[in-house]
C-alpha cells in the first residue's frame, strides 16, 4: 500500500489540499485531526474544561471512535453518533489541541490510524504522521503557510459556515494552537527528517493541489 503523510500547522490548507490530491490519485483521505476532535467532543459533552482535570484513561474506556468513508468522504462517530459536523467549532478545536497533548489519547488513536494505512492507499493529514504514525510512509510532506495567511483562510471558512467569529480570535487561536502543538512533550509538531517542505503562503488551493499531485506522481508510480 502507498501512504503519503501530510503534516503541518493548523490552517495551512492541508485538508483541502489533501482532499483534492486524494481524488486525483484515487486514494482515501484520512483527516486525523477529526479523531482528536471527536475525543475532545466527548470531554466537552461531559462538561470537562481544557485543563482536563479528570481521569483521562478511565474516560477513554467509555469512548468508541469510529471512522467510515461515505462516497469517499470521511465521517467520524463518537459512541455511534455521527459527529462530523459537531467537531468543527472553535471550542472543539481548542479541546482537540488539549486532548492531543495527552499520551493516553495519542496511544488510544494510534492503532486505528495505522490500520487505515495498512488496508488502503492513503493520504493522511495530521501533526505526527511522518514522525510517529507512519514513519515508513512512502512520501512525507510538511505543509506550512504564514500565521496571518492561515488565520485569514480559517476566518473565511468559519464565516462561510455561518459561525459568529472575529478575526482576532481566530488568529489568536491559531498562534496558541501552534505553540501547544509544537511544544508538547509527546509527538510535537515538527517536520520529519525526510519530509518535503511545501509552503502554501503564496499559492491558492488549485495550484497547491496541482503542484503536490505533480510532485507525488513524479516520485512514485500511481496507477
Ligand atoms: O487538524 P486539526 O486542526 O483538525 O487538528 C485538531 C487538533 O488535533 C490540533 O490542535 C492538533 C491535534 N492533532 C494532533 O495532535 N495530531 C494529529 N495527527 C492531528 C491533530
Amino acid at each position: 500500500m502507498i501512504s503519503i503523510a501530510l503534516d503541518g500547522p493548523a490552517g495551512a490548507g492541508k485538508s483541502s489540499i489533501a482532499k483534492g490530491v486524494a481524488k486525483e490519485l484515487g486514494f482515501i483521505y484520512v483527516d486525523t485531526g477529526a479523531l482528536y476532535r471527536t475525543v475532545g467532543l466527548y470531554f466537552i459533552n461531559r462538561g470537562i474544561g481544557t485543563e482536563l482535570e479528570c481521569d483521562i484513561e478511565k474516560n477513554l474506556n467509555n469512548i468508541s471512535v469510529d471512522i467510515k468513508f461515505v462516497e469517499g468522504v470521511q465521517h467520524v462517530f463518537l459512541n455511534g453518533e455521527d459527529v462530523s459536523d459537531k467537531i468543527r467549532t472553535p471550542e472543539a478545536s481548542m479541546m482537540a489541541s488539549a486532548v492531543s497533548a495527552k499520551p493516553a489519547v495519542r496511544a488510544f488513536l494510534l492503532g486505528m490510524q495505522r490500520k487505515l494505512a495498512e488496508d488502503n492507499n492513503v493520504l493522511m493529514d495530521g501533526r505526527d504522521i511522518g514522525t510517529v504514525v507512519l514513519p515508513e510512509a512512502t512520501l512525507k510532506f510538511f505543509v506550512t503557510a504564514s500565521a496571518e495567511q492561515r488565520a485569514n483562510r480559517r476566518y473565511k471558512e468559519l464565516i462561510e459556515k455561518g459561525e459568529k467569529v472575529n478575526y482576532e480570535d481566530v488568529y489568536n487561536d491559531i498562534v496558541t494552537r501552534d505553540y501547544n502543538d509544537s511544544h508538547r512533550e509527546i509527538a510535537p509538531l515538527k517536520p520529519a527528517k525526510d519530509s518535503i517542505m511545501f509552503d502554501t503562503s503564496n499559492i491558492n488551493l488549485e495550484e497547491s493541489v496541482e503542484k503536490l499531485s505533480a510532485i507525488i506522481k513524479e516520485r512514485i508510480s500511481v496507477d
